[in-house]
């Protein structure tokens, strides 16, 4: 059922778009109640041609117009756009910020009138299977808070938690889904240099990630349980297990990690 709520985005790059298939598709806000301002026109059009939504020409025209408005700018251009919408941004709005690394009281400096929320999604809620994770700032309300639920709902699952974990958020569901990719595209190279065609061996390798994250999420075993269970001794996959239990994979994806977590820290200076 639709809500009446009027949703706006200020940027409509990858992420915005995300959102908008996922809060379109779902029926739960109305394609002519969703807004998009950026500064860039083809991407206004396309947005526009593919979802139905409203453009705004400027940033404040936007706000205006909205109940709910994102914050899907990159980080580094976040200050100028809090600057600009200041005045327009009122007690009537809830802002929500997905915006790496950007704490809730750098923008509660900025728009003091405002209910605010920070919130890390990521990008496979292109598909309705994102993960998004969110906190609330002062004076959010109890409806504001089934609203976020709802409208991060619409393209997959969500979970509040504090903002102190958001640098390790953005670590591991944020810029996740890169990382997994990127193990991937290793598991599809090695599998070619064994002897498949490139297109086997990416179907296999994917269709296997997707299972295993299906069968991890619906049974109730531990990511160390299935490893278990596809090994048996002295088997195939034992052997694969030898090598890959390392310690140095270990130390290269704590490292990853952490190299992520702290870009996030800078990014909130
Ligand atoms: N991508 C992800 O997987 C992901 C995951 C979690 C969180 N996020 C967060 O989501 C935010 C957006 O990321 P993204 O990947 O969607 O970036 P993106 O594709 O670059 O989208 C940002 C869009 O905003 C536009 N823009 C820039 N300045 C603007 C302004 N002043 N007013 C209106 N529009 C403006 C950009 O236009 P130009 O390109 O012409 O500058 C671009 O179209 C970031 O803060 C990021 O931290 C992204």
């Amino acid at each position: 059922m639709e809500s009446g709520m009027r949703v706006g985005f200020i940027g409509g790059g990858k992420m915005a778009e995300a959102m908008i298939r996922g809060i379109v598709s779902s029926g739960s806000v109305s394609a002519g109640d969703v807004r998009v301002s950026d500064i860039s026109a083809e991407r206004c059009r396309l947005l526009k041609q593919q979802y139905g939504v409203q453009i705004d020409a400027d940033n404040c025209g936007l706000v205006a117009a909205s109940d709910v408005v994102f914050l899907a700018v990159k980080p580094q251009g976040l200050v100028p756009v809090l600057e600009e919408i200041a005045a327009a941004a009122t007690s009537n709005h809830l802002v929500v910020s997905i915006a790496a690394g950007k704490r809730l009281a750098g923008i509660a400096a900025v728009l003091t009138a405002s209910r605010l929320v920070r919130v890390m999604p990521n990008l496979p809620a292109t598909v309705g299977e994102g993960i998004s994770a969110y906190c609330m700032g002062a004076g959010v309300t109890h409806a504001d808070r089934e609203v976020v639920e709802m409208l991060l709902g619409s393209f997959g699952r969500a979970v509040e938690l504090p903002e102190e974990q958001f640098d390790a958020v953005t670590a591991v569901s944020g810029s996740g889904p890169a990382f997994f990719a990127h193990f991937l595209a290793l598991m599809i190279e090695a599998g070619e240099r064994l002897g498949l065609a490139s297109s086997d061996a990416a179907l296999l390798a994917t269709q296997t990630m997707r299972g295993t994250a299906q069968l991890l999420i619906e049974q109730p075993i531990s990511p160390a349980e299935l490893v278990k269970a596809v090994c048996s001794k002295k088997g195939t996959t034992e052997a694969g297990m030898e090598q890959l239990s390392s310690p140095a994979l270990a130390e290269v994806v704590q490292a990853a990690l952490q190299a992520t977590a702290d870009r996030s820290r800078e990014l909130s200076a």
